[in-house]
């Protein structure tokens, strides 16, 4: 396959593994480039206790290394962490691509100055221009449907693919609710030139997340996600449970921040993710759990996409030929 997208980061599949914070670590990021898409390391989650997440993130990049000579990302969430250290250690270590969300890209782009290829996640065609303007490579826009973070207007991958490709010329990921072949057939109609996913991989072996988690998104259906945190302007999107049932009680009941924000903290993910205590804490997850039902080899969901993507092809093609 053959886009800008592939062009730009030297990958057979223009398929990116969202960075998928606590859950995307080396294994999972080298199984994902050395089938052709492009891996993530996710910082978040990382121990940041010393030398500011450097030596942490150091030792990830190195043991991907160890297990792809592949182009792999790192992402990067911008305003929960102060990020300095650990983009320093993926400049020193040459990480081809650098992903920056949640937050001002503007003057970690300038200090990449071109290090390292940048991709953007961004919700809709406003925030696209603006990382167009700070010099963005490309930028992976999500829609409503998708696991974690979103964006504040509830606008569907459906919808805001076009638009965003619409409003700027840097080639576009399509990213929520995406999980097959499908899907990448319909992204890359809808304008995209590549896919970003995360609840699909975080369903995989080499995810770092506790067995009940991944079986969880096996059951999840379409309608077994949640927003969570949409008080606090940080909508996201997790595996409904008790507990998250719980937040949103709060949040309807008009609790303060001070109360929330320990309610949504990396502690109590990891009671979920980590543990597997599902009712008792919060896992991201996405609508398209509904479309996955197999925890697959994280190489095998990128070689099923491309697969299914090229019958569809056919089967399109069929469909316009006529009789
Ligand atoms: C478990 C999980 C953790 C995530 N953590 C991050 C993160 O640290 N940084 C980030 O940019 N996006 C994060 N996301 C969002 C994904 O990268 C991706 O944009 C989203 O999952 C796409 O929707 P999908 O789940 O329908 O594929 C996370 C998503 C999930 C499911």
């Amino acid at each position: 396959m053959k886009t800008r997208v592939t062009d730009m980061l030297g990958i057979a599949y223009p398929i990116v593994q969202g960075g998928l914070a606590r859950v995307a670590k080396a294994e999972l990021c080298a199984a994902v480039s050395e089938a052709g898409g492009l891996g993530q390391i996710a910082t978040a989650g990382l121990d940041i206790s010393q030398s500011g997440g450097a030596d942490a993130l150091r030792a990830e990049i190195r043991r991907c290394r160890a297990l792809t000579q592949k182009p792999f990302g790192v992402n990067f969430p911008l305003g929960r962490m102060d990020i300095t250290a650990m983009l320093e250690v993926a400049l020193e270590e040459g990480v081809p691509v650098i992903a920056l969300t949640a937050g001002n890209p503007a003057p970690w782009i300038k200090r990449i100055n071109g290090a390292a290829k940048t991709l953007v996640l961004i919700a809709g065609p406003e925030l696209a221009k603006k990382a167009e303007a700070a010099g963005a490579d490309m930028v992976a826009t999500v829609g409503y449907e998708g696991g974690g973070h979103l964006g504040r207007s509830d606008e569907t991958t459906f919808v805001m693919v076009p638009r965003v490709v619409r409003a700027v010329s840097i080639p576009v990921l399509a990213s929520g609710g995406i999980a097959n072949g499908a899907g990448l057939l319909a992204a890359l109609s809808l304008g995209a030139e590549g896919v970003e996913m995360g609840t699909r991989f975080v369903a995989t072996q080499e995810a770092q997340a506790h067995a009940n988690y991944k079986q969880a998104i096996l059951d999840a259906g379409p309608s077994g996600t949640m927003i969570i945190k949409r008080s606090l302007g940080m909508p996201g999107r997790a595996l409904a449970s008790a507990y998250a049932r719980q937040i949103v009680a709060r949040e309807t009941a008009g609790a303060p921040a001070e109360e929330l924000v320990p309610m949504i903290a990396g502690s109590v993910n990891a009671i979920a993710t980590d543990e597997g205590r599902m009712e008792e804490g919060f896992a991201w997850a996405g609508q398209c759990a509904g479309l996955i039902d197999e925890v697959l080899p994280a190489g095998e969901v990128v070689r099923r996409m491309v697969a299914e993507a090229q019958s569809g092809m056919a089967r399109l093609h069929g469909a316009f030929a006529g009789p």
